[in-house]
């Protein structure tokens, strides 16, 4: 007889992120207490954006009993429909937010994330309370069932919505650190403040410290449209799934029905060079096994695809960026550039820089670059060595635009927009070096720094024609 046999057994998602919570950002209670701020945050302005109101977001955090904190957050967003409140809080991986879009959240886990930190460290519910405008107000207090991925439901009561309100409350409870997550979370709000001047936005603190970020612009960027897959960028199970959809009709017709930017012209002439038939019926297609590689692997490699069109990105803009810098930092200059929309591998994305001097831009401290990162509107606080931007600044020859970052008050932005940002970990703290997005950033900062060094020669200039003038 041998030993014991293995035991074999599947897990569910939420048993995953249970067990490696760490890659969602809940390290520890310091982590966690920040991860949970900026989770819930991200889709309240989520919510806002994508019904078009301008976010009025409230944050409070109290300690309540045994120590642990408990967090509040307040939008004027969508709403959750009815239906569907229970398992976007109580299911891991269930969201709104699985399409070609340019979003915050990406993967239906962030929010599910807090709610799973919250039970496991103080054995209570989540609260929700939402309504999209219409008549009824509806409240949950929810639990996730571990094992099985599942919403429980606690509580449900619903009532008349006055005043159409809409918009979500979420209320949970968790053992954190505030005190020494307190720094990252006002940073987190700063930044956030920059990057979305239309925004309102207040937090209270355990201590009852009133962070308060007024709303400076009246206006949101253009909200961002669903596209379809780029021919350039799919893979065999994105077209497999896609055909399979699809059923009886030609290759040619299935191409154009399925994919961005692609017309009969380009579809039959990218058919032609593929050696492909485009009157080839797609259950045909599907029947051999052979097929779905050889015809994505001509996609990915045809060069005449016309580029993604942008309109599925919200970038902030050159006149945002700026209002926001000058509101948070009040700086001397502001130079703010927009570069032209790019793609990597079939996923457009759009860079915007900035780069602040002088003014309340404070000289940054032991060789450390002042850089504020973003990406789809998230502010980036983690990991900065690791990231793109910082591999660019460290690159550029600063002394050619006469401005030194380490000694000089010089604060850079860099926000880079995408349906797909290419994040090294789903913890979403830092962009990889994709050559295409490091080519874009650092174009963008050149041109920046340019302005720059144009203002302050023209500032030397001045300077010394006054003292020349008073001597
Ligand atoms: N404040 C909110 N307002 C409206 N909808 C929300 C809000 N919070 C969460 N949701 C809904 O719940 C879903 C799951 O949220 P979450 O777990 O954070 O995943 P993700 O944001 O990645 O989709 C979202 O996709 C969204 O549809
Ligand atoms: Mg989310």
């Amino acid at each position: 007889m041998g030993g014991m046999e293995e035991k074999f057994k599947a897990i569910s998602a939420a048993d995953f992120f249970y067990r490696n919570r760490e890659i969602a950002g809940f390290d520890n209670p310091v982590r966690s207490t920040y991860t949970i701020c900026r989770e819930l945050l991200e889709n309240s302005m989520d919510a806002c954006e994508a019904g078009g109101y301008l976010p009025d977001i409230y944050m409070r955090l109290r300690y309540v009993e045994g120590g642990a904190l408990e967090i509040k957050v307040e939008d004027n967003g969508k709403g959750v429909p009815r239906r569907y409140v229970k398992r976007a809080f109580g299911q891991v991986l269930f969201g709104s937010k699985y399409t070609l879009r340019q979003t915050r959240g990406i993967f239906g886990l962030g929010g599910k994330m807090a709610v799973l930190y919250g039970q496991i460290t103080t054995n209570s519910p989540v609260h929700v309370t939402s309504s999209t405008g219409g008549m009824e107000k509806y409240s949950y207090k929810i639990m996730v069932d571990i094992e099985r991925n599942e919403p429980l439901t606690k509580q449900e009561v619903v009532e008349r919505n006055h005043g159409q309100w809409h918009g979500t409350v979420v209320k949970l409870k968790f053992q954190g650190d505030y005190a020494r997550a307190r720094p990252k979370i006002v940073d987190y709000l700063r930044h956030v403040a920059i990057i979305e001047p239309y925004a309102q936005l207040t937090f209270v603190d355990p201590d009852g410290v009133l962070y308060f970020f007024r709303r400076k612009a009246g206006y949101m960027p253009r909200p961002p449209l669903e596209v379809l897959p780029h021919p350039q960028g799919v893979d065999v199970e994105t077209v497999r799934r896609l055909a399979e959809r699809f059923g009886q009709g030609s290759l040619i017709d299935f191409l154009v029905e399925n994919f961005h930017r692609v017309g009969r012209r380009i579809a039959l002439k990218f058919l032609r060079k593929a050696r492909l038939d485009p009157d080839m019926d797609v259950v045909e297609l599907l029947r051999r096994e052979d097929l779905i590689p050889k015809l994505v692997k001509a996609m990915n490699e045809f060069d005449d695809w016309l580029p993604p069109d942008p309109s599925c990105l919200s970038p902030i803009g050159k006149e945002l960026l700026e209002i926001g810098i000058k509101k948070e930092l009040k700086p001397e200059f502001v130079a703010v550039v927009q570069r032209k929309p790019s793609a990597y591998s079939g996923h457009p994305f759009i860079v915007e820089v900035a780069i602040a001097f002088g003014g309340g831009v404070p000289t940054s401290s032991q060789g450390e670059v002042n850089l504020y990162r973003y990406a789809n509107k998230i502010p980036l606080l983690y990991d900065v060595h690791n990231d793109v931007s910082m591999k660019v600044i460290k690159k550029v020859k600063w002394w050619r635009y006469k401005i030194n970052p380490e000694s000089m008050p010089i604060a850079f932005f860099v926000h880079v927009c995408s349906t797909k940002i290419p994040y090294k970990t789903v913890g979403k703290e830092y962009i990889a070096d994709r050559p295409e997005v490091e080519y874009e950033i650092e174009w963008g900062l050149k041109e920046a720094a340019r302005r720059l060094k144009t203002y302050l020669a023209r500032k030397r200039r001045e300077e010394s024609l006054k003292r020349r003038r008073a001597a």
